[in-house]
């Protein structure tokens, strides 16, 4: 349909996703739901209004929204929480001493509904406890608004939580209020540490508060163009620390890509000291 080629040059400006022609049909029905709540009678219509009207500006959200992949978990590739607990963290927590700084900061990007940020948010609670005087905070950000509010919200459906040891559940994890909804809220130590925010990492001229220690950027970049990803990494290579970390998912190798970093462990970069 000629009205998807519209869809797909718009999210691949702004968003720096690709939607080729076998995802048309998938879009296609997910489109098809907001039309009908906006009352629009043809994708030319309701385009028109998303694409070309100035009204329809804060409907470009939802159109986003209903076209990114959101698919995320607790724990989720869990040997990077491992290699960071146990292999990074005393080096950084090391270095942030001698700098004098007064927390480690981490960022989780394109974060989806937060699962990523609360099980950093435990990790490093854990950490904390054998590291005396460790201190940190977590930025985690998104493009999706839906997203965002489920995070903020920090309330999950009971079986999402089958990746959480049932230690971190018994100390960090509360029944919601009502106990018929098999709902689980994350605990206020774990959200104390953690701001979540909306930031398009496609946006060139973003802005993020200060230098990092580690970033998780995993499975976000995986849908971006061979160039947008190049541009993100040395991007991200800027905003760490020297001797920083970044995660990329499991099928994000950076091989190939002008930086800096060396490669530490599968998906594991590390900022030169
Ligand atoms: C598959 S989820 C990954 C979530 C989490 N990092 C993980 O690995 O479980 C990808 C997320 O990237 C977000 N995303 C896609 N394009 C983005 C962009 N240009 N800027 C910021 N976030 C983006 C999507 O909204 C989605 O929530």
């Amino acid at each position: 349909m000629r009205e998807l080629q519209r869809v797909a040059e718009f999210i691949d400006k702004e968003v720096g996703i690709q939607l080729p022609e076998s995802k048309h049909i998938l879009v296609e029905g997910r489109l098809r739901k907001r039309l009908r709540l906006l009352g629009y009678k043809s994708y030319k219509e309701y385009l028109d209004y998303v694409l070309v009207s100035p009204e329809g500006k804060h409907e470009r959200l939802h159109l986003i929204d209903a076209i990114t992949t959101n698919k995320t978990d607790f724990f989720r590739e869990p040997e990077h929480f491992d290699y960071l607990v146990n292999m990074a963290l005393p080096e950084i927590e090391k270095k942030r001493r001698l700098d004098g700084r007064k927390e480690l900061h981490v960022w989780s990007a394109g974060c989806s509904s937060g699962e990523e940020a609360y099980t950093l948010s435990m990790v490093l609670h854990e950490a904390a406890e054998v590291q005396s005087g460790m201190k940190f905070n977590i930025l985690a950000t998104d493009i999706s608004k839906s997203c965002l509010d489920t995070a903020r919200s920090a309330i999950y459906p009971e079986n999402r939580i089958a990746p959480v040891e049932m230690s971190l559940r018994k100390k960090y994890l509360l029944r919601h209020r009502d106990k018929k909804a098999a709902l689980v809220l994350m605990g206020p130590e774990l959200r104390a540490k953690i701001k979540f925010g909306s930031l398009n990492l496609m946006d060139k001229n973003f802005e993020v508060p200060q230098k990092m220690d580690v970033i998780f950027c995993r499975n976000v970049m995986i849908y971006f163009n061979q160039t947008v990803r190049e541009q993100l990494v040395q991007r991200f290579e800027q905003q760490l620390v020297p001797g920083g970390y970044l995660f990329v998912g499991h099928a994000e190798s950076l091989n190939g890509f002008k930086k800096n970093m060396e490669q530490v462990s599968p998906m594991v970069y590390r900022k030169p000291q």
